[in-house]
This record gives structure tokens, C-alpha cells and sequence, in this order.
């Protein structure tokens, strides 16, 4: 009987070796091991055998069995390793070759907008920092002083993720380490700059963020930027100077006028929101003007509340500092003259052949960080 087994098996590793293709190999696992296989059907006689005989028989069986399947794993992976080779080998692009056509899409203005905005804070000594788009509650909440009852959170129109619902409702969630939602604002970014860098900071943080809101002017996704700045003595004279600064060399005019009207964010304190002064010009708003028609609300600040800046394991009466936040999409609206946000996310090749840049017009701030 040993003699048999051992027969067998050379007889079907040899047919597993032979197999040419995955459908063989599959062939030969069917005979072997399927339902009606050879070996399965040699496991079922041990059943009907006496103690003694399954003592010896049991372990060859089982023995033979597991040589058959570890060498269809092993065929298997041989095959599957040359079919994708044979598939990389067909699959070569010639990058060398000229193009065919010229390429038909255009720098988006969302894009041409977070150039514009490295290149005008770089020259003020700002680095760009960046943060996950799935946060903790602890980053996107909690560390910016909006704790859970706060009434903030209600107000951000949060996408919560599935993974941390199920974490807290299995007891495992840790507000700090759990990625539960995706970020509301960039201000998250604030938290994870604290953390990992030591002050003097000097960051703006240009990114994605998501709220459960959709109209004219409001998209589920859209972009913010983020500021922040951390040393000692900072006032809100610098944040007003430095704001001033980015409004003037972004709608590159120097007749801006800024209003800073008070306001709340949990944050910061105090808050201010700022306005820009627009003109009208054949009945359009147009951001710049000596003597404004009227005010545009651009951007909230502040300076960084001292919890904040604790929360990040910081001294607050050492380090001080400002902060601002800034919806991108509306910038660029503003400033390129689109009067809905919808289409910026269409990816309609009109609408971007129309309001996109060339990609060799890139920003700076000799050449002009405009069109
Ligand atoms: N995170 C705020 C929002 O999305 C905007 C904001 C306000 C950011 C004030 C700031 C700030 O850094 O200081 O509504």
C-alpha cells in the first residue's frame, strides 16, 4: 500500500510539473483533490477502517495529500509569476517616442490658485505643510478647542467614517490615534505643525476638506488654506500686516482695503474675520478699490487660543501666535471671475479650456503670480 501512495504521488507531481497552464494545473487539482478526486476519495475509505489500520494509513494519506497540494501551490505561483511577466513584457510604452497629439488639458485654476499662494507666502518665509484628509476627532476637534459637546462640531456638517462608528461602538476608539472622519477644515493641520516642529513656525497648509453641504457655492469636497504662525511677541499687527500683504500680491493690486471684523472661532482668540473691499465694475463685483462699494468676506483669524497651543504640549505665556483659514475655491473665484463653484469639479474640458492656465505659465512673484 506505502508502495501505491508513493507511486501515486511521484505519478501526480509529475502531471502537476507538466501543466502548462493554469486551466492543466486546475485539471490535474480536480483529479486530485476535487470531490470525486483520487485523494479525497482515499481520505473517506479511512472511516471504514479498523483503529489499527487508520494508526498507519491515517498520517500517509494525509501525508500524500498535503504534497499534492503544496506542489499545485508551487505550479501555481510559477504560472501566475510568468504569465504576469509575459504580460509586463507585452505591455512596454516607449517613452522615448514623440507625442502623438499635444496633450488637451490645462492647469486648474484650484491648482493654479495653491501655486499662487506658495510662491506669495515662500517669499514671506512660509514653508507648506500638509495632514491626512481622514482625521481624528481629537486633530480636527478636540486639540482646536471644540470639544465634544461643543456646538461647533454640529455646525462642520461632518462625513464620519464607518471604521471609527465601529470602533466606538466596539469600545476600541481613541479619539487621538482612531482616523474616524474626514477633515471639516485645514485647521487640523495646526495640531499635527505643533506636534512635530519646534517653534518659530511659519506654515500655510493648502489642501483638501469635505462637509456634508452642496449648493451654488458650497461643494461636499472643496479647498481650503490654512496659516500659522508661532514665535514670541507675535501681535495681531503682524497678522494684519501679513494678511495685507497676501490680499495685495494675490489680486496684484495695491488699492486693497481690508475691514477686520470681530468675530468667534473656538480656536483662536480674538477672532477676526476679514473683509475685502470690492468695486463695481459694469455690475460686477471686482475685488480692490480705494473707496469700496461694498465688503467680501475672505478669510477667518485670529490669534492661536492659548489652549490650543497647550494642547500641542507648547507654553502658551513663551509662544504666541497667529492663525487664519481661507476658502481656495472662492479665492479663485474672486479673483478669475467664475460665479459658480459646480463646475470647477466637473472635469468638463470646456469649462477648464475656458478658466484653466497653460502649464508652462507657472507663478511667480517677478513674472506675475496672475494669468
Ligand atoms: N477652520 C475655520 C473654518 O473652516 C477657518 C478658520 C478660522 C481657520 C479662523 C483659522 C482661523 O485658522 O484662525 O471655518
Amino acid at each position: 500500500m506505502t508502495e501505491d501512495l508513493n507511486q501515486m504521488r511521484d505519478h501526480m507531481l509529475t502531471a502537476i510539473a507538466a501543466a502548462s497552464g493554469l486551466d492543466a494545473l486546475d485539471a490535474c487539482r480536480v483529479e486530485a483533490l476535487g470531490k470525486q478526486g483520487t485523494i479525497t476519495l482515499l481520505l473517506k475509505t479511512l472511516g471504514k477502517m479498523t483503529p489499527e489500520e487508520r494508526l498507519v494509513q491515517g498520517p500517509q494519506i494525509q501525508g500524500l495529500r498535503e504534497a499534492v497540494a503544496n506542489g499545485i501551490a508551487e505550479r501555481k505561483a510559477t504560472l501566475e509569476r510568468a504569465a504576469l511577466d509575459a504580460r509586463l513584457a507585452s505591455e512596454t510604452l516607449d517613452m522615448t517616442l514623440p507625442a502623438d497629439a499635444t496633450p488637451a488639458g490645462t492647469i486648474h485654476p484650484v491648482s493654479q490658485v495653491m501655486d499662487e499662494l506658495a510662491e506669495i507666502f515662500a517669499d514671506l518665509g512660509f514653508a507648506v505643510a500638509t495632514g491626512p484628509e481622514i482625521e481624528t476627532d481629537w486633530h480636527n476637534f478636540t486639540a482646536l478647542n471644540i470639544p465634544e459637546t461643543h456646538p461647533a462640531r454640529a455646525m462642520h456638517d461632518t462625513f464620519y467614517l464607518q471604521q471609527g462608528i465601529d470602533a466606538k461602538a466596539a469600545g476600541t476608539a481613541d479619539e487621538k490615534t482612531t482616523f474616524s472622519l474626514l477633515r471639516t477644515h485645514t485647521s487640523p493641520v495646526q495640531i499635527r505643525t505643533m506636534l512635530s516642529q519646534k517653534p518659530p513656525i511659519r506654515i500655510i497648509a493648502p489642501g483638501r476638506t469635505y462637509r456634508s453641504d452642496s449648493d451654488a457655492t458650497h461643494t461636499p469636497m472643496f479647498h481650503q488654506v490654512e496659516g500659522l504662525v508661532i514665535d514670541k511677541g507675535i501681535t495681531l499687527g503682524h497678522l494684519k500686516w501679513t494678511l495685507e500683504t497676501f490680499v495685495k500680491a494675490f489680486f496684484e493690486r495695491d488699492d486693497i482695503v481690508l475691514r477686520l471684523r470681530p468675530s468667534y472661532f473656538p480656536f483662536t482668540e480674538p477672532s477676526v474675520e476679514i473683509d475685502v473691499g470690492y468695486t463695481l465694475v459694469k455690475g460686477k463685483r471686482v475685488v480692490g478699490g480705494a473707496e469700496p462699494d461694498g465688503w467680501l468676506e475672505i478669510l477667518g483669524s485670529g490669534m492661536v487660543h492659548r489652549k490650543v497651543i497647550e494642547a500641542c504640549g507648547l507654553d502658551p505665556d513663551e509662544w504666541q501666535g497667529f492663525a487664519f483659514g481661507c476658502g481656495i475655491d472662492r479665492l479663485a473665484m474672486l479673483k478669475y471671475g467664475m460665479d459658480d463653484l459646480r463646475p470647477f469639479f466637473d472635469g468638463d474640458i470646456r469649462w477648464l479650456k475656458h478658466y484653466g492656465f497653460s502649464s508652462l505659465d507657472v507663478p511667480t512673484l517677478s513674472g506675475g503670480v496672475g494669468a
